[in-house]
């Protein structure tokens, strides 16, 4: 464990008011002892209002299951012109998106003039489509900038986006349009991808095939790659935006009108869309970016995540629009062309703040340091990590070799449901540690408790809870509020539980030990076992399965199916392939298996349910762990596991 001293602050610029320990307590008691007062407050200050708030918090997490919890709720706001507006005016030619595509030759600046003109000209598009204040639009693409405009158009107006990763199959595709009722798809006729082409219009066809719901599907034109166009559905987005004014008003909101959806997967059941609003998802994106990554007015901000996903919505669009930051949009991968793709790119566009993911950091710390070193990093200040615990050596590498000991290191730590950052270092203030997560955000209360719901104090390792509400909460699952209740706040009345599990130090700094619960991390890609059995089990070879995750070197974990086969069938490579293509059809191309193991059967106790924990021991290689199996119904099943166990 390395304890680092805290670097000086170098330059002006900074909006950062967290700048020293002394300050983040103090902001931190203060938003303990008044939430409320806190939030409108900073609020108040970050954010443009049509009508300013008076109301803070109303309601808590005892209030959830009747009448939820708001924040701002008197509020009016539309978040596109603190967003877009208001930089257009005051900083007009400043770059807003620098799109970098798949290709290193392919980049755009778009300044923030640029940027409030194409979302306004996408507003009056969809308006012109029919689209109204909250009607749901879906968005399937690729990381083009478009993408983000067409989230900001729905902002605009009023509609509420839902942004489904362009990963995901056309089955999983049809469930999200048809879970949120969208009658407009926005996509493009390819994307692209470390060279590779993702036909998305023909996926977008696919899963509207007998589906009446979808009266328009907007088509940008990304390769010019012939697609299907249907006459009376489709529209090319360029011809569409094209002749539209460049003047749209922005629709007042209430601060707590929805302003997106966002889909992902839980323990059991299809994922869930999650809901999050204007006032307090935008107040607390913004206020998270400019203060953990101590934003400057001259920084160039990096977040390699998809647009898909929160990190992108929060860390690539909302957050740094916002606060009039300039942020990256990145088209490829890591490995593309070659493994330096980032360390270039860090040097041409003088790069300050970086954020990815572990799972890309050990794979480029295993192709060598001469792929950094070849390029001048010095523009890089501090370096972010998220999505998966991140391993102390792949820690040491991002600050030693890619920050050549000179950058801070934030490992933050939040989720889809928290939308934005919640327990993390501040830069530069918040001295680190190698593989923790530090400390929690001002007006975040993390406990931890025991399996029976006690607190535990001090030092100890339990699971993770939050305990008060902050502005950047979900509020709920679309449709469904019962199962935002049942799967958040039912496990420990009175608090939030985050499904992680986490050691706290002497010294009050959190370690999340991962899920704690059926939900998979690959990549930083949360997937349920649920959905991955289900698709499995669509096979007519496949009597029964389950499926865990263990601990693998570069993706942090990877995937084990069990399987049982029906009787007269073998599990063998041409049955493994075949599930491949099931879950790629019933989920998506990320959602891929590491190992099938065959077996007879699946330790189950007496009254049928699998012990997964069982199984969790076995693909960890935790044997010793598996403890008592007298319980169920057929103890020989361990052993056999064991024996044919691939990890
Ligand atoms: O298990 C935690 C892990 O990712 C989960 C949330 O996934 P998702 O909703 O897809 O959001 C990912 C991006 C915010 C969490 O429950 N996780 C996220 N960040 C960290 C993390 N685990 C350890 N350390 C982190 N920094």
């Amino acid at each position: 464990m390395t304890t680092i001293p805290v670097p000086k602050r170098v330059s002006d610029g900074a909006q950062n008011e967290l700048h020293s320990m002394d300050a983040y307590r103090e902001r931190w008691l203060s938003a303990q002892a008044d939430p409320s007062g806190f939030w409108l407050r900073e609020t108040l200050k970050s954010i443009t209002w049509m009508t300013p708030p008076n109301q803070g918090l109303e309601g808590g997490f005892r209030t959830v299951q009747q009448t939820g919890f708001t924040w701002f709720a008197d509020g009016e706001l539309n978040v596109t012109e603190s967003c877009l507006d208001r930089h257009a005016r005051e900083r007009p030619e400043k770059t807003a998106i620098l799109w970098e595509g798949d290709h290193p030759s392919e980049v755009e600046h778009i300044s923030y003039k640029s940027l409030l003109l194409r979302v306004c000209q996408a507003a009056n598009t969809l308006i012109s489509l029919g689209v109204q204040k909250g009607d749901r639009v879906i968005i399937y693409m690729g990381m083009v900038p478009q993408a983000a405009v067409a989230m900001l158009a729905c902002a605009r107006i009023g509609a509420i986006h839902s942004v489904v990763f362009g990963g995901f199959s056309a089955e999983a595709l049809r469930d999200r349009i048809r879970d949120c009722g969208a009658e407009v798809v926005i996509t493009q006729d390819m994307g692209l991808r470390a060279t590779r082409q993702i036909p998305l219009k023909a996926v977008v066809d696919q899963a509207l095939m007998g589906e009446s719901g979808v009266h328009h599907v907007l088509v940008v034109k990304r390769t010019g790659e012939a697609v299907q166009m249907d006459p009376e559905r489709d529209h090319w987005w360029h011809e569409a935006v094209h002749d539209q004014p460049t003047h749209c008003p922005a629709t007042p909101c209430a601060a707590e009108d929805p302003l997106f959806i966002l889909y992902t997967s839980g323990s059991t059941g299809r994922p869930k869309g999650l809901l999050h609003t204007c006032g307090g998802y935008l107040t607390y994106a913004a206020y998270t970016h400019r203060n953990v990554f101590d934003l400057r007015d001259d920084d160039v901000f990096a977040c390699m995540a998809d647009i898909g996903w929160i990190t992108g919505h929060s860390y690539i669009v909302y957050g740094p629009l916002a606060n009039g930051a300039t942020t990256l949009m990145f088209e490829s991968t890591p490995m593309c062309p070659d493994p330096s793709r980032y360390w270039d790119m860090v040097e041409r566009h003088r790069i300050t703040i970086l954020y990815t993911a572990p799972t890309a950091i050990r794979t480029l710390a295993a192709q060598g340091d001469h792929f950094v070193h070849a390029h001048d990093t010095s523009s890089l200040r501090v370096l972010g990590s998220v999505g998966e615990p991140i391993n102390p050596e792949a820690w040491l590498w991002y600050r030693d070799v890619v920050g050549q000991g000179r950058c801070t290191i934030v490992d933050t730590w939040w989720q889809t449901e928290t939308g934005g950052i919640c327990i993390s270092p501040i830069a530069p203030a918040t001295p680190t540690k190698a593989g923790s997560a530090t400390l929690p955000m001002p007006g975040i209360l993390a406990k931890l408790v025991d399996q029976d719901g006690h607190e535990i104090l001090g030092p100890g390792q339990g699971y993770l809870c939050l305990s008060q509400p902050w502005p950047g909460q979900a509020r709920t699952v679309w449709g469904d509020h019962d199962r935002y209740v049942a799967t958040y706040f039912s496990t420990y009345p009175g608090l939030y539980f985050t499904g992680d599990g986490c050691r706290r130090d002497a010294e009050g700094y959190h370690w999340i030990t991962g899920r704690v619960d059926d939900v998979l991390n690959v990549s930083g890609h949360r997937m349920g076992t649920a959905e991955f059995e289900s698709a499995i089990l669509t096979h007519d070879a496949v009597a029964e399965c389950a499926v865990v995750g263990f601990p693998h070197a570069i993706k942090g974990q990877g995937v084990y199916a069990f399987v049982v086969p029906q009787a007269g069938a073998t599990v063998d490579a041409g049955l493994a392939a075949e599930l491949t293509t099931a879950l790629r059809s019933h989920i998506g191309a990320h959602a891929r298996v590491d190992h099938f193991q065959a077996t007879a059967g699946l330790p189950k106790t007496r009254s049928g349910k699998v012990m997964r924990r069982i199984l969790r021991k076995i693909v960890c290689g935790e044997a010793d762990g598996i403890g008592d199996t007298s319980t169920l119904a057929d103890p020989s099943i361990v052993d056999a596991l064991l024996k044919g166990c691939q990890t």
